[in-house]
């Protein structure tokens, strides 16, 4: 649709794309966020999801970081349930907690409270996607879904879980509505990529948060098929696929597998070693570790420094966390970050 739109051109994609860039990219996921001033701000007194469905907030809340930090990318401001809960599922997102269910999904008749997402389910999504393709010029948008195997286990869990035990107990319990849940998770998550994508963006990343929880036989097994189905959603739109989860060191290479272009690495492992796992195929996102930015300057610095090596034996390198950027986190030192990995990396 809007192919010019894209920035083909930005280190972002050209790293994603294993192509040659002036400086290696960097964005932080949960940039957008508490841990920014003029972010509590405008959030005061307006619940999150609600925020969500409001194009300019939301275009407001995107370029925030954007504004303060020089990072190389933007992340769409929006939650892993939004998509969920434009279907007509009952849920809230809890300040401190997370999403919450209020009726946890556990049998086949549940699967009739989700019905496919249609682009008019997020309507709000597109117009806010357009007001920021405009508004960021040179700095590329990324969008963003939740992978059907962490949705998954917000629905069947009711809400944030340590064990997924109750995901677990249905994934072996009844293995056929396990896939038929995950295929209609592929579908939303899918079509959420794709309305971000056709609108605008120029990247999406799929975010399977707590798939780490799973050894890579049940991986491949239970997951892997139906991540690929959400990430072939984008497949003719032309844009970089970034796949990211935490705790995810033995599942790399089965991420990699299931369509990505760029596969995200938590802090777990270094990079030299998540490379050495993933053959050279991808390119590679991450993986400060976000508790570092709370370390003294010179021993973040040292770190940051290390990861700006190990990345240079990569295909492609996009700097981040290991995970999302912590509430309290002095925004400065983020700044500070930015700027390092900019003049390391510098070409
Ligand atoms: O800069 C960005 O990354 C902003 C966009 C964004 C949010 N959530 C906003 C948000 C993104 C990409 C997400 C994804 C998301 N949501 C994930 C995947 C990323 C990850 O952290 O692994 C997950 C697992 C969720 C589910 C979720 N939503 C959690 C665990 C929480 C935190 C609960 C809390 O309050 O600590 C949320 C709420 C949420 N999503 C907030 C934001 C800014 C906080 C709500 C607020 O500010 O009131």
């Amino acid at each position: 649709m809007l192919h010019d739109s894209r920035l083909d051109d930005s280190n972002l994609v050209r790293a994603a794309r294993q192509q040659p860039v002036t400086h290696t990219p960097v964005w932080f996921m949960r940039q957008a966020g508490r841990s920014l001033p003029e972010y509590r701000r405008v959030r005061e007194g307006i619940p999150m999801l609600e925020s969500c469905r409001r194009p300019e907030l939301v275009a407001e809340i995107t370029l925030q970081p954007v504004r303060r930090h020089g990072v190389d990318a933007a992340i769409f401001f929006s939650d892993i349930v939004v998509p969920l809960a434009a279907v007509g599922v009952d849920l809230d997102i809890k300040p401190g907690v997370g999403p919450v269910v209020a009726e946890p999904f556990r049998t086949r008749a549940d699967l009739d409270r989700l019905p496919e997402l249609t682009p008019e389910h997020v309507s709000y999504v597109t117009e806010a996607v357009q007001i920021l393709t405009r508004e960021l010029g040179d700095t590329p948008l990324i969008g963003f879904a939740g992978a059907p195997f962490t949705l998954a286990s917000y629905l069947v869990e009711g809400g944030p879980s340590k064990n997924h035990e109750h995901t677990k107990a249905l994934m072996y319990g009844d293995p056929q509505l396990w896939h038929d849940l995950c295929a209609r998770l592929a579908q939303i998550s899918g079509a959420f990529l794709r309305v971000q994508a056709s609108a605008g963006a120029s990247a999406v990343q799929l975010f399977d948060s707590w798939v780490g929880a799973l050894p890579r036989a049940d991986y491949e097994r239970f997951v892997q098929e139906h991540s690929a189905a959400a990430l072939a959603a984008v497949d003719d739109l032309s844009v970089p696929k970034i796949h990211f989860g935490v705790g995810t060191s033995e599942l790399l290479p089965a991420m990699g597998a299931a369509g990505a272009d760029v596969v995200g690495v938590d802090f777990r492992i270094s990079l030299t070693d998540a490379l050495a796992r993933l053959g050279g195929r991808y390119s590679v996102q991450g993986n400060l570790d976000p508790a570092l930015l709370f370390a003294p300057w010179e021993a973040l610095e040292a770190k940051v420094r290390e990861i700006v090596e190990q990345g240079r034996q990569a295909p492609g390198h996009i700097f981040n966390l290991g995970h999302g950027v912590l509430p309290e986190t002095d925004p400065d030192v983020l700044t500070r970050v930015t700027a390092l990995v900019h003049e390391l990396s510098a070409r």
